[in-house]
């Protein structure tokens, strides 16, 4: 559509979130709030997207830039906030002359989707101007939409400066608009700022579109699709919607998730079908889970890829990881960054991993950390053991060779290595490497004394007795 440009307004504080941290960089759904107004944009494939910047400009622009790269994006510069018609006016001279159609959205309305506004832009044609309206049982602070006798838009009026009789309208302005460009840059220069909020409202032009021969054109729209976010309990309300679609488009592509509404999936997490995931899981970042794997209750995976087959049981929490096929994970496990869980690999209750690598079919089943080790194939780590990795200035790496077996709560000081095929007694403490096909004993000798235990009783009674003498 290479008359279409879309404008979308981005350069307000977001006063109402009370936050250091401009709204539009605010996240939903994995996503910053901003970019998805102005990914909508760009599923209309317009000669443009003007996005108008202002409070965080540099880092909403570099978000836009990062998210976008190849996107035909320009940024306006709002310098000071004053108001929806002075941002609109800030973007005009990055829109192409070529444009016959100027579709005006705010960066603040995250749900708004192609669909819809492709109808808008159908029933634009031949009007100054084509907006949307929807009819609410709260119309909040949003805009009142004003119609005359014979049902035509004639005004928007701002909740701010409305007369208590205009408050009770129950038609509000969503904020999306469609312009002839021709009247919108004469327009714009029309506006004053005598109103409550001593703003250039973009509203205003509303009135002067009505005015003209081709005049106002509206299109109902139900408004939970243009809900703007304004503080943070909007924002949760957004994202409930936004993270809803996002769990419908996956159990429709063949995913099966128990008590849906517990369950987060990022907006760029991608799924596999016939991947199950239990309650309470949440899946962030980029995790990708490939087909037939199974994500137990309360599993929580940032940036993390998991193959085939694999098993998550409860509770498995997992960061910049992967997880091979068929590997068994949990119940709570701890993957730190950089976890490589090989093929068929083991790592069970109460085990922490981090910058570790589990070669194929490796184990350690039960309460270690093996943190910054390389765990060789079929090696099996008993239980209560731990990689010593950290000495108090540097982290050192431990090397398990294949096949290797540890002995239940042996600490390995790293660095060492010990070979493939050794045995690490129960209780060691290794200090030094072990050769390949070794046996390692590093812990106290046992001493054993027959008969001892009954004149340890009677020696220990009497100490017992005199003491309470
Ligand atoms: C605006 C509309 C209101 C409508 C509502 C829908 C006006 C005057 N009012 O009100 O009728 O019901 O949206 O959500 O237009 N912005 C700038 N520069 C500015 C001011 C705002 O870029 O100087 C941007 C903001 O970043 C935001 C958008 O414009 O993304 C809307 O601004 P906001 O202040 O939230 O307007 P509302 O009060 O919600
Ligand atoms: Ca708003």
């Amino acid at each position: 559509m290479n008359d279409l440009t879309v404008v979308v307004l981005a350069a307000g504080k977001g006063t109402r979130m009370k936050s250091a941290t401009p709204k539009l960089l605010f996240d939903a759904a994995g996503r910053p709030l901003g970019t998805w107004p102005v990914g909508v944009a760009l599923a209309l494939h317009p000669a443009r997207v003007v996005v108008v910047v202002g409070h965080g400009r540099d880092d909403l622009q570099q978000v836009l830039r990062t998210r976008f790269p190849h996107a035909p994006l320009a940024f306006a510069p709002q310098k000071e906030q004053l108001g929806t018609g002075h941002a609109l006016r800030c973007a005009l001279p990055l829109v192409p002359r070529s444009t016959r159609r100027l579709l005006v959205l705010c960066g603040d309305a995250p749900l708004v989707t192609p669909a819809p506004l492709r109808r808008l832009l159908a029933r634009a044609r031949g009007r100054t101007l084509a907006m949307f309206t929807s009819a609410v049982t709260d119309p909040a602070m949003y805009g009142r939409v004003l119609r005359d006798e014979r049902g035509r838009v004639t005004r928007i009026v701002e909740h701010r400066d409305a007369t208590p009789e205009l408050r009770l309208v129950r038609e509000v302005n969503p904020g999306v608009y469609v312009f002839d460009p021709a009247f919108l840059r004469n327009a714009l220069r029309r506006l004053g700022r005598g109103n409550v909020q001593g703003e250039f409202y973009l509203t205003d032009v509303v009135e002067l579109a009505a005015r003209t021969a081709n005049g106002v054109a509206d299109l109902p729209v139900p408004f939970d699709d243009l809900r703007g976010v304004n503080n943070r309990a909007e924002l949760a309300e957004a994202e409930a919607t936004l993270l809803e679609r996002i769990r419908r488009d996956w159990m429709v592509a063949g995913v099966t998730i128990r008590a849906p509404q517990t369950v987060r999936i990022e907006a760029d997490v991608r799924l596999a079908p016939d991947v199950e995931l239990g309650p309470g899981v949440q899946l962030l970042g980029r995790t990708t889970v490939a087909r037939g794997t199974t994500i137990g209750a309360g599993c929580v995976l940032r940036d993390v890829a998991v193959a085939r087959n694999a098993v998550l049981r409860p509770f498995v929490v997992a960061t910049e990881s992967s997880i091979g096929p068929g590997a068994q994970v949990g119940p709570f496990a701890h993957l730190r960054p950089k976890s490589t869980i090989g093929r068929e690999a083991h790592v069970g209750n109460f085990v922490e991993t981090k910058n570790t690598v589990m070669h194929p079919g490796a184990k350690a089943n039960h309460l270690a950390y093996v943190g910054d080790g390389d765990i060789g194939r079929r090696t099996n780590v008993g239980a209560g053991t731990i990689f010593c990795n950290y000495d108090g200035f540097g982290k050192w790496r431990t090397v398990l060779g294949e096949d290797v077996f540890v002995g239940s709560d042996s600490q390995l000081v790293a660095p060492v290595t010990v070979g493939d095929g050794a045995y690490v007694a129960s209780g060691s403490t290794i200090v030094e490497d072990v050769p390949p096909g070794a046996l390692a004993v590093a812990r106290g000798r046992q001493v054993v004394k027959p008969g001892y235990a009954k004149r340890l009783r009677a020696r220990l009674a009497a100490r017992k007795s005199r003491q309470h003498n």
